[in-house]
């Protein structure tokens, strides 16, 4: 497997000057496999499952758990029926949060626990919870680096923690989080535990199982796969507790006038008509990433990442946040330059054709506990190529005198 071969799995790369595309975390690109599972589906066995008792219908149905069943085992999910299929991150996090409440007690003098790190998705869920049960939110705070101590979690994971919900890896910092070390302190308290996984799943194995969490959410799109589909994975027995989340067609098991039964998981929690396409896609996705692998994924990423560092260390000006150590980034570097705004330092790289991201990456108490308003985000994925560091290189070094320093 070399950097070219996967390069030339996408039409984007194959065309004669493509971008440098740096904004994997964003949402990554897709190959021309993945593409092909999720046009495949609506060219050949375009019916609406879970319904029709006709062979396409059939055909569509079974194409859809098909991709279940790929999913829960890329995860290490016991059991496909712990696989809901939703639209992304931010749904599964809302239904988690929407409907925890009716399967586990949280109640005033209980605590939540997030990290400072979160997402919004990951963070505002969870303040609306804690305003509706009374309970508090506690964060935990990682040093600067990101990493967060044993000291803290024994601090903050305590006898009233009734659910801890974090990152597995940090949209800005890129670090991993000792999630298997979070988890067991939870479960010692009898805390519920939910990881967002959005960031992680492109980027190392995912193994749910030995995790032991309760929860896992994680999004199509920055695996390769098409947007609008993402993953839910929950513990039978706690989803199986739970109280749907949206209600309507196919998640029902019988229904009168006045009241209705819900069907087993996990289709109680996939009202209305599914994205059977996106699911196709998704499973294309995982089949996609086994077959390049989690040692070639890694190394590339961190062959990249290390020239970026170390280039960018020479660059006068540029503060790179986080570890220092690039193994520690899967593929994100998020930085400022002195005196430059970062939505001008991307304004200035998108004029060579390299895109990354630039503003509070949806993450504005992190950016409030680093002291800074905002920074740029750089983030590589398998495909990005050490040439494409060198151009982006090239550009970064020229920002301060493009803008008068
Ligand atoms: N959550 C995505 C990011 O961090 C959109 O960029």
């Amino acid at each position: 497997m070399t950097v070219h071969t996967i390069r030339r799995d996408f039409e984007l790369f194959r065309s004669e000057d493509p971008p440098v595309y740096f904004d994997n975390s964003a949402t990554t690109q897709k190959p021309d496999y993945v593409i092909r599972a999720a046009e495949d589906f609506y060219k050949s066995s375009n019916a609406n499952p879970l319904r029709g008792l006709y062979d396409l219908a059939m055909d569509a149905t079974d194409r859809y758990e098909d991709a279940r069943k790929t999913v829960a085992s890329f995860i290490g999910a016991g059991d496909p029926s712990e696989v809901i299929f939703v639209r992304n991150t931010t749904e599964s996090l809302n239904l988690v949060s929407e409907c925890i409440a009716s399967a586990v007690e949280i109640k005033e003098g209980d605590n939540i626990v997030v990290t400072v790190s979160e997402h919004h998705s990951n963070l505002l869920p969870w303040q609306r919870l804690s305003r509706r049960t009374g309970a508090s939110l506690v964060f935990i705070e990682p040093d600067m680096t990101g990493l967060i101590s044993d000291g803290e979690l024994e601090k903050k994971i305590t006898e009233k923690t009734r659910l801890v919900s974090v990152a597995h890896v940090s949209n800005v910092w890129g670090r991993e989080n000792p999630v298997k070390k979070i988890i067991s302190a939870a479960k010692s308290v009898g805390a519920v535990t939910v990881i967002d996984g959005a960031q992680a799943v492109a980027h190392t194995e995912v193994d749910v199982s030995m995790l032991d969490c309760d929860f896992y959410a994680f999004s199509g799109h920055k695996m390769l796969a098409p947007m609008g589909i993402g993953v839910l994975y929950g513990r039978k027995d706690l989803l199986e507790k739970m109280d749907p989340y949206m209600l309507g067609g196919e998640m029902i098991e019988y229904v009168t006038r006045e009241d209705a039964t819900y069907a087993e998981i996990p289709h109680k929690f996939e009202a209305g008509t599914v994205n059977a396409g996106g699911a196709a896609g998704l499973a294309a996705a995982c089949r996609y990433i086994s077959k390049t692998g989690f040692n070639y994924i890694r190394d590339q990423e961190n062959r990249v990442t290390e020239f970026l560092m170390k280039e960018m260390r020479r660059i006068p000006g540029v503060e790179i946040y986080g570890s220092k150590e690039p193994s520690e980034h899967h593929g994100i570097i998020s930085f400022n330059i002195k005196d430059c705004h970062p939505h001008d330092v991307a304004s200035i790289l998108n004029e060579d054709h390299i895109c990354v991201r630039a503003g509070h990456h949806c993450a504005q108490p992190l950016m409030q506990y680093m002291g800074i308003g905002s920074c740029v985000r750089a983030s590589v994925y398998a495909y990005n190529t050490l040439n494409e560091a060198q151009r982006f290189i090239n550009c970064v070094s020229r920002v301060r005198k493009v803008l008068g320093y």
